[in-house]
């Protein structure tokens, strides 16, 4: 029995046909993301669970019961904003002992929960503050003790972490992983962070325009996406046009406008086909001019991007199609990279590379 289940789920906000037919099973435990460009509908699919929003077709299930006809309060929902949305005037004890008080749960067997949800997110010392008096990262932590004190069948969180700073963000995504394995909640966090789908989630859902274009693995999403433009709107990626110059059982063979063959081993496609293939930048090797051979491209670098412990190294092919490779520190110095306008060789892992059809 799935944890939670959407099915042919529409929903129309004023004139606008928000979420398209939207079927979604989420496992009992599972934590799924939902992931998609602003003004998708990450959100109207969390307040149609959470029941804030009646879907004019289709249904949605938790834990195998219809919601039909249930009330938010009745659904057993853990909710967590972006803004956190504590009360203000309450303490952190009264925050998170809210719910409970809303379900006539007092005295002792209340305090014992929050004091409980309060240890889970590690701030129990921190029980009789104002929320002012706490720092971003804490509100944020009891907002999510807040939204566990009920034993929520379900947990929503939407951008949870976005108020965060860089590595807030990080530490909270490892503790909130841990606790919702810990904890086996069924869970849909909606995120902006591609980063931070593919680190927390079990599977991951990407969202365009209301409808599901995909959902899977993040591994699977990420390295063998099914259309180029979940590809695209995952990660960075690099566009060629390419034509299908020679087929047989092995493969085929692709050429660009350059001079150019790569031998793939899986290709669906026609003899003469015209495709586009994408391939990541961390499988687009950089080599000196003189490995120029059948199998690279010719290309010139624009600029050279340190990321940490990587370098993205901008190139440009010769038609002006840019095209970026990763690198490190030591090969950026060995091979004189930063010098701009530096002719190179580029080969791009065939194993990697991904064809669609134009
Ligand atoms: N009450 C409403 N009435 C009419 N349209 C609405 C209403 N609420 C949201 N919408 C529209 O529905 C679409 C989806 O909104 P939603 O808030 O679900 O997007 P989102 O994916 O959460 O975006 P973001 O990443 O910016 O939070 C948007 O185009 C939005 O303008
Ligand atoms: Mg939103």
């Amino acid at each position: 029995m799935p944890g939670l289940e959407l099915e042919g789920v529409n929903v129309w906000l004023g004139a606008q046909h928000v979420l398209k037919n939207i079927d979604l099973s989420v496992a009992q435990g599972e934590c799924v993301a939902l992931l998609g460009p602003s003004g998708c509908g990450k959100t109207t699919t969390l307040r149609t669970i959470a029941g804030f929003i009646i879907p004019q077709e289709g249904r949605v299930s938790i834990a195998g019961k219809s919601t039909k006809d249930l009330p938010p309060n009745k659904r057993n929902v853990g909710l967590v904003f972006q803004d956190y949305a504590l009360f203000p005037h309450m303490t952190v004890s009264e925050n998170v002992g809210y719910g409970l008080r809303m379900r006539n749960i007092d005295g002792k067997a209340r305090e014992q929960q929050v004091e409980q949800a309060l240890a889970m997110v590690q701030l129990l010392h921190m029980k009789d503050r104002m929320p002012s008096q706490l720092s971003g990262g804490q509100r944020q932590r009891i907002a999510l003790a807040r939204a566990l004190v009920i034993q929520p069948d379900i947990l929503l969180l939407d951008e949870p972490l976005g108020a965060l700073d860089r590595k807030l963000r990080d530490q909270m995504q490892v503790e909130l992983k841990q606790l919702q394995k810990k904890l086996g909640i069924t869970t849909v966090i909606v995120t902006h962070d591609q980063e931070e789908a593919l680190s927390l989630a079990d599977r991951v859902a990407v969202m365009f325009d209301g409808q599901i274009a995909e959902i899977g693995k993040p591994v699977n999403l990420y390295e063998t996406p099914s259309s180029l433009k979940v590809m695209e709107f995952l990660g960075s990626s690099n566009i060629l046009s390419m034509i299908v110059n020679r087929r047989e059982a092995s493969g085929a063979t692709l050429s660009g406008y350059q001079t150019y063959f790569i031998q793939v081993e899986q290709c669906t496609f026609e003899l003469d086909a015209r495709i586009t293939a994408a391939i990541r930048p961390e499988h687009t090797h950089i080599l000196p001019i003189s490995e120029l051979a059948i199998d690279t491209l010719e290309a010139t670098t624009v600029e050279c991007v340190y990321k940490g412990g990587l370098v993205e190294v901008h190139c440009r092919l010769s038609d002006g199609t840019p095209i970026k490779a990763q690198s490190n520190a030591s090969s950026v110095q060995r091979l004189n990279l930063m010098q701009q306008g530096l002719k190179i060789a580029l080969r791009l892992d065939p194993l990697r590379l991904q064809l669609f059809s134009n």
